[in-house]
């Protein structure tokens, strides 16, 4: 009797596939929405009611919509634009700007955790605000803000299988390009959840130990 070819040796592939689709987004997507993101934190740290105003509106639109209806806003609106983005494109500027109003609660968050005697004690030695918050808040921000933004790493992994509704080739949709060639419901999506798990739980793991090291250092 002729052996059949296990299922990973036959689809093996499409999961490479898009699991390297999957980091890119997360990764793209997390790198834009760090710079945006601090950007966006900084507007509602400035004094400037404007910018403040932008901002809030901004973080809590973006957060009170689901990111299914932004992915669908971006791919929609460039073509009603008439720029015609690709569904890879798309998803990629949903993402960074979703992720950016996520980072930039991040950002608020870490800013808020240095005790406020920092920025008084700063000011009184003569910096003005920028200053203080260059070289005495924001040296002490970055050990809250870099766990979280690994953690907004992780959480965009997963989040990103969202994109699969507009067909861009990551892990969710080659799951169900496997589902489809192969007649198998099921199987396709436990491999995805072990890979999306692998992954996960990979990041958060070294995320830790990189933690215990800057707080040891
Ligand atoms: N699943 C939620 C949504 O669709 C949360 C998105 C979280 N995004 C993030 N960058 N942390 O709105």
């Amino acid at each position: 009797k002729k052996e059949s070819p296990s299922f990973m040796s036959k689809y093996g592939n499409y999961y490479v596939k898009g699991t390297l689709y999957t980091l890119l987004l997360a990764f793209v997507g997390v790198l834009f929405g760090t710079i945006l993101g601090a950007l966006l934190s900084l507007m509602k740290l400035s004094s400037n009611k404007l910018l403040k105003a932008i901002a809030f509106v901004y973080i809590e639109y973006v957060r009170g919509t689901p990111l299914l209806v932004q992915i669908f806003l971006v791919f929609f609106g460039s073509n009603v634009l008439g720029l015609d983005l690709s569904a890879l494109a798309s998803s990629l500027i949903a993402l960074s700007l979703n992720s950016a109003a996520y980072v930039a609660e991040i950002f608020r968050a870490g800013i808020k955790a240095v005790d406020n005697g920092q920025t008084e004690a700063a000011r009184s030695l003569g910096m003005n605000q920028v200053q203080s918050l260059r070289h005495i808040v924001l040296p002490q921000a970055v050990k809250n803000i870099l766990p979280a933004l690994g953690n907004e790493f992780v959480t965009v992994i997963k989040e990103s299988s969202v994109v699969s509704v507009i067909g861009v080739s990551e892990l969710m949709f080659q799951s169900g390009v496997v589902q489809g060639a192969s007649f198998k419901p099921f199987m396709p999506i436990v491999v995805a959840s072990l890979i999306y798990f692998f992954l996960t739980f990979t990041l958060s793991r070294l995320l830790g130990v990189a933690e215990r090291k800057m707080n040891n250092a």
